[in-house]
């Protein structure tokens, strides 16, 4: 990301207009004036977000014995929100200007300094009346007249036709109030008073059932993550796994987030992919195992352990999700943010934010969290379903427990309880009757939570690729070329299939016959109009890694033992090679797989 702003910006906006140019993604709705916070993907953003999907399923369910896949439904039973905390918590401060009731969330304000003015009301010559204080502040060498023009341009805004033209609007009784510094109170934009911060619940609503009434109310789900909490004891039931093991997903989740900025990142319907990995609690690990392992910077986190408790399975899956986005490209631009324990909700062990470097800034791009019981223990309670698991083995290690061991256990979780720091500690009673099923082999198990943005994902790569050159043509002309070094695993289109000259039947017929034999295997894309430099950068320019051109070679012109070879490019070296058509297959796969 560039220091300067202004660079920022611009570099956005290039990716901005590539993603539209090339068909990447689309404004949603746009010939309708588009759909504030909603992106479509285009045939090659399809392809790109598909192949995403794919990494992350494949690395995250498939080639793991211990994760399995779910498919819910976007809409729920309302009781779900309820339960997750999502009706009561699941919102943002927001306040309001008082001058144009546009919102602002409370912590997006920037401390400002200026003057302060009061006007007792407006009227306008066609009878309008505004009987409201009017308090606002002039920006920063801001002249009075501006800020007067402003002021009333920013009234006929929001009172209509009725006020008549801006400039005809008296501001009534004005007084200057005070110079400020540092302030808050003041909207960003407009420069109005603020109101209160009050909560703005980020779900969306919709009803289910024909009446339409506050009873059938439901939400589109705010994140994926609820709906495998509740099936978390079909598939347990279902699928004769044991504890650890993780369910994921991949769908669609809304929110109606109150600024959606910066192109996809911040949208309000945008898919996640989350895994909640199911773990043992520490108690029951530690009678199983006798301890539970404690981490150190540089312990082994290749291969899970039966003695591992959260702490290092949360640092397992931090190392696994580092090694996915290293697979795809955005190794060198991650950072981690390890909240702090007053960031951390009450419930939470730890979460770090996996962050990556966008030309905006250094953002989210994946959560991973140690929710401890609280999500199965919050659905149990409220649908009255146990979600406990019972675990044999621990049963038969706890029947081998002292009294005295058992107790020791039981003090240890007491004084944890009693050194809490926020949240409610357990009551001894709870505590006890915890212990009592966990002896027994019963308990909820805990969660860990990496939960990635697919969106976010696809506009990090897309950010991380985007690369402009000069070049000087024959004819002495510099030209700008923008080559997208998108990784051969997520690019939308793995090769060029191009004929040297589409004037050449020869020609043309060999290089659909090498289209046909690669396009079953992969996303390839056949050009024969242009120079072949002019196909090549069209390729480069959508991160296209590989291009096979099909010459007078190919088809045995310059002798036998270059017959049916093609001349393999590649996009980031520049690289030239001849390849026998029989093997091009084989070379390529392994590449872009
Ligand atoms: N279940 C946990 C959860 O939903 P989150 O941090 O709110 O946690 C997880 O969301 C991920 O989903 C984020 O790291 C981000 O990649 C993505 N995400 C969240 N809100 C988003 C939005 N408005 N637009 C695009 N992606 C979003």
């Amino acid at each position: 990301m560039s220091s300067d702003p202004k660079a920022s910006i611009a570099q956005m906006e290039k990716i901005v207009s590539l993603c539209k140019r090339r068909g990447f993604i689309f404004q949603s709705s746009e010939i309708y004036g588009g759909c504030g916070g909603v992106w479509d993907y285009g045939p090659l953003g399809a392809e790109l977000k598909r192949n995403l999907r794919t990494a992350w399923w494949n690395t995250m369910t498939r080639e793991r014995e211990d994760v399995l896949g779910l498919d819910a439904s976007i809409l729920m039973n309302p009781a779900i929100w309820k339960a997750s905390g999502h009706v009561d918590t699941f919102a943002d401060l927001m306040r309001e200007c008082s001058l144009t009731n546009k919102r602002v969330r409370a912590d997006h304000v920037d401390p400002q300094s200026g003057t302060v003015l009061k006007y007792s009301g407006a009227q306008s010559p066609t009878g309008w009346r505004w009987d409201r204080t009017i308090t606002a502040l002039t920006k920063s060498g801001e002249h009075i007249e501006s800020f007067r023009k402003r002021i009333r341009a920013l009234i006929a805004q929001n009172a209509g036709e009725s006020a008549g033209k801006p400039e005809e609007i008296e501001l009534i009784g004005e007084e200057k109030i005070d110079a400020v510094n540092g302030s808050v109170d003041f909207h960003p934009e407009t420069g109005g008073m603020l109101g209160e911060a009050r909560p703005f619940n980020l779900m969306l609503k919709t009803y289910l059932g024909p009446t339409a009434t506050e009873d059938d109310v439901t939400y589109l789900r705010p994140e994926t993550a609820q709906a495998i909490f509740a099936q978390f004891k079909n598939v347990f039931d279902s699928s004769r796994v044991k504890v650890p093991f993780g369910i994921g997903q991949i769908g669609k989740a809304f929110r109606n987030e109150v600024t959606p900025k910066n192109f996809t990142f911040r949208s309000r319907e945008f898919e996640q992919m989350e895994l909640e990995f199911f773990i043992k609690p520490d108690e029951a690990v530690e009678i199983i195992s006798g301890e539970v392992a404690a981490w150190h910077e540089g312990a082994d986190l290749s291969e899970p352990q039966p003695n591992w408790g959260w702490e290092l399975w949360h640092r397992y899956w931090v190392d696994q999700r580092t090694k996915f986005y290293q697979g795809i490209g955005l190794g060198d631009v991650l950072e981690y943010y390890w909240q702090t324990p007053a960031d951390l909700a009450h419930y939470a062990r730890a979460c770090v934010d996996i962050l990556c470097e966008f030309p905006f800034g250094t953002e989210e791009l994946e959560g991973i969290a140690a929710r401890g019981d609280f999500d199965l223990s919050a659905h149990q309670t409220a649908s009255t379903k146990s979600q406990e698991i019972f675990d044999e083995e621990l049963k038969t290690a706890a029947a081998k427990l002292t009294d005295e061991q058992k107790e020791a256990l039981i003090q240890k979780r007491l004084a944890a309880e009693a050194a809490k720091v926020k949240g409610e500690p357990m009551p001894e009673a709870a505590v006890r009757a915890w212990f009592e099923r966990l002896f027994k082999g019963s308990y909820v198990p805990h969660v860990i939570e990496p939960s990635a943005g697919l969106d976010r994902m696809a506009l990090a790569v897309i950010a991380k690729a985007f690369s402009e050159t000069e070049k000087v043509d024959e004819k002495g002309k510099k030209e700008v070329i923008t080559v997208l070094r998108l990784h051969p695993r997520v690019a939308p289109i793995k090769v060029g299939v191009f004929p040297l000259l589409k004037n050449k039947p020869e020609l043309v017929a060999k290089a659909r016959e090498v289209y046909a034999l690669l396009k079953k295997h992969l996303n390839c894309f056949y050009d024969e109009t242009a120079s072949i430099g002019r196909r090549y950068a069209r390729q480069d320019e959508v991160g296209t890694p590989f291009g096979v051109t099909i010459d007078f070679e190919t088809c045995g012109e310059k002798g036998p033992e270059l017959l049916d070879t093609v001349t393999l490019r590649h996009r980031d070296s520049g690289e030239q090679e001849r390849v026998k058509i029989s093997e091009l297959l084989g070379k390529l796969l392994p590449l872009v797989s």
